[in-house]
């Protein structure tokens, strides 16, 4: 785990965890091991954080050092028993938190919660809150994958208030590879956030959202290419949003600065240059409901590839005389839109920013256009902020930011869906019944 991930914010702007009261419910899972860094990364960002564990978290993880890395004292199930407690502590702890981070969560605690059990303090709190909750199970993948596991995890899928965070695959404690392995602390991080600036929300269920993200590499010899500073933070953050409201999100994408966990629970297709992010992009836009197209494509690259480095002379020769457009990657998919599809293009400008967004928006033919400026302190590529103007239909203009760009993500996530529910409704919604 890299601490300096977990300490920066994506959004720059005011961290949206600042301030915000935090109860961490710790079940048992060997998971639990992850969660005193995490404390202690929401207390560096200003978050005041009170934590409970479950006895059998009790048996897996410091109370001592909880309590020590959330400047709080660790409750554990001894103390809900206290006669010096004028109320009951469950209470007092599920009427204090604005949100509840439910990591991990165990098989027994999430079978607790579904049926209703509150006989331990972690159940009854949990039951008592009235706030959102994440939820992050961890477990076995034999476990996670039994009919009971799968039946209550269903179920939690349409509770109103809870943000369910599917767990990963890869290797597990007891040494199998497989399903069940508990979100990364900078996912749930991020995820956290995601709450805290945009709630619970499921409104992108049953969507196929297409992104594009980071630069592409033109490569003028082996040793050398044409790029941008592009990170791909914004479209990361964006495809990962959208996941958080239920969408499932196909990400292309060129070379990402980014913390990686950030890629989590959503399909990748990294690619180099612009030549194989139009292939990818052909390929998996006729499964898209929407697309938004945040890379940065490079503009040219060089007519013939050359196999082997260029001597300095040639390479200056090359620089001059061997470029050709790339093809306008956003007009393609205009051109290739199925009925019903809702294409979102981005902008980035230098100079006056909205005269320049109105002639491409007329231009480019999607159905929206977010053009944002490249020249201003604190925004743009590689910034944690971003703010600028969202062209829509019937000359709609919409000013967003300048805000951090999980935010901005939210937003432009909003005014997708709208440009979408226009098209085309939403499918019935799948039940929670087995
Ligand atoms: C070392 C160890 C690791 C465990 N890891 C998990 C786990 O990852 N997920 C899980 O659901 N249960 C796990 N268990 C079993 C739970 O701790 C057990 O089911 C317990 O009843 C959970 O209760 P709780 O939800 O109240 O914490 C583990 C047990 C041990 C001893």
């Amino acid at each position: 785990m890299r601490s300096e991930a977990l300490t920066a914010s994506p959004d720059g702007r005011g961290d949206p965890l600042s301030g915000r009261r935090v109860l961490v419910l710790i079940s048992g899972s060997i998971a639990a091991v992850k969660l005193p860094q995490l404390v202690s990364a929401l207390v560096q960002r200003g978050a005041q954080v009170r934590c409970v564990l479950s006895p059998s978290a009790e048996q897996l993880v410091s109370a001592v050092a909880l309590a020590s890395l959330s400047r709080s004292p660790c409750h554990v199930d001894a103390d809900q028993w206290s006669h010096r407690a004028a109320r009951p502590l469950h209470i007092e702890l599920a009427e204090w938190a604005e949100v509840v981070l439910l990591a991990p969560l165990s098989a027994t605690s999430l079978a607790r919660w579904v049926h209703g059990m509150a006989d331990t303090l972690l159940a009854s709190t949990l039951m008592a809150c009235e706030v959102p909750v994440l939820a992050a199970p961890a477990m076995n993948s034999a476990m996670w994958a039994a009919p009971a596991v799968r039946r209550n995890w269903r179920e939690l899928q349409s509770w109103e208030r809870v943000l369910p965070l599917e767990p990963g695959s890869g290797l597990l404690a007891c040494d199998r590879v497989g399903d069940g392995r508990m979100a990364s602390p900078e996912l749930l991080l991020l995820a956290l956030e995601s709450v805290v600036l945009a709630g619970c929300r499921r409104d992108w269920q049953g969507r196929r959202l297409l992104v594009s993200a980071g630069p592409t590499r033109e490569p003028l010899d082996p040793a050398r290419c044409l790029t941008n500073p592009s990170t791909g933070r914004m479209g990361v953050l964006l495809a990962q949003a959208a996941r958080l409201r239920g969408a499932t999100v196909d990400l292309v994408h060129g070379p990402l600065a980014v913390d990686p966990e950030w890629l989590e629970g959503l399909h990748c297709y990294p690619v180099g240059t612009a030549a194989a992010m139009e292939a990818a992009l052909e390929r998996l836009q006729g499964g898209a409901d929407a697309i938004a197209m945040a890379a940065a494509v490079a503009d040219h690259r060089r007519r013939t590839p050359v196999p082997t480095k260029l001597p300095k002379q040639a390479l200056a020769d090359a620089l001059r005389s061997e470029w050709e457009a790339v093809p306008d990657l956003l007009a393609g998919l205009v051109r290739r839109r199925p009925p019903g599809q809702v294409i979102l293009g981005f902008a980035a400008q230098s100079g006056e920013v909205l005269e320049q967004a109105r002639a491409k928006f007329a231009r480019k033919g999607c159905d929206l256009l977010f053009a944002n400026p490249i020249d201003r302190a604190g925004a743009g590529f590689a910034a944690p902020d971003n703010e600028g103007w969202l062209l829509g239909p019937g000359d709609r203009e919409r000013h967003f930011g300048p805000t951090g760009k999980l935010a901005l993500a939210h937003q432009l996530l909003s005014a997708l869906a709208e440009a979408l529910a226009l098209r085309a409704p939403l499918p019935v919604p799948v039940t929670a019944d087995p």
